[in-house]
């Protein structure tokens, strides 16, 4: 089954309304005739409205860099995922390493997210990877299980059919460091196998696998050539629409 692909930027903490809609401006023009290739952006939630108003009608699509679980209530400085939907975001980054670094966020809260995520109509992107000491320790394999089995827990295939899985090794993010293509093949196969034994093959084939660690113009063609990778969420190199338009036009 051939999947299509998916070039994420992750804008993390970074660029004011302003700013945000004029990246977002310049990449629309840019992007306009990439086809095959799915686009998507995520500015910090304040910019969110503004970017999705920006890049209406086009081809490049928008999503959160996190949500919160419940719909509304009493969660002061919270955003639900019916509110990201309204604002105009079809994606959600769910469980990124900084958050579960800074934030306390843990498999159980992600997996709540996941389901919001999917009940709101967006579609999840769930980041999961291992930190060096894990690595070190020869413990990736086992923390990419955890993560999906616990972050993935009590779905069934048919609702995680929207679902994008990113593989992003924590010592690889902004380090300039990328794992090599052998370690990044292993752990997409791993991961593409997990989904198979937890979910069925249907979900398996047809689930898309994204890399993110470093990814820039320089290396994403070499990545994007290996078996099981089906994209990239992109942190720095997305911050330019000119630098991130040539990760885009890998090919
Ligand atoms: O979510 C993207 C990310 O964490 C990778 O960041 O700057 O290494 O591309 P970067």
């Amino acid at each position: 089954m051939s999947r299509r692909a998916l070039i994420a930027g992750n804008w993390k903490m970074f660029k004011t309304g302003t700013e945000a809609v004029t990246t977002a401006t310049r990449l629309v023009e840019l992007a306009s005739e990439v086809v095959n290739t799915d686009i998507m952006i995520a500015p910090t939630f304040l910019s969110l409205p503004l970017v999705s108003q920006a890049v209406a009608g086009s081809n490049v699509k928008v999503g959160a860099q996190n949500l919160f679980y419940e719909n509304e209530g009493a969660y002061t400085g919270e955003v639900s995922a019916a509110m990201v939907k309204a604002a105009g975001a079809d994606y959600a980054i769910i469980g990124h390493s900084e958050r579960r670094q800074y934030f306390g966020e843990t498999d159980e809260t992600v997996c709540k997210k996941i389901a919001a995520t999917l009940k709101a109509g967006l579609i999840p992107v769930l980041c999961i990877g291992e930190t060096g000491a894990q690595r070190d320790g020869e413990k990736t394999f086992s923390v990419l299980d955890k993560q999906v089995s616990n972050g993935l827990k009590s779905f069934d295939s048919d609702a995680l059919q929207p679902l994008v899985i990113a593989y992003e090794p924590v010592w690889a993010i902004g380090t300039g460091k990328t794992a090599t293509p052998e370690q990044v093949a292993q752990v997409h196969e791993y991961i593409r196998k997990l989904v198979n034994d937890k979910f069925g093959n249907t979900l398996a084939m047809s689930i898309r696998i994204l890399y993110g660690g470093s990814v820039k113009p320089g290396n994403v063609s070499e990545i994007m050539k290996i078996n099981d990778v089906d994209g990239a969420l992109v942190g720095g190199a997305s911050l330019d629409a000119d630098t991130f338009i040539k990760i885009i036009r890998y090919k």
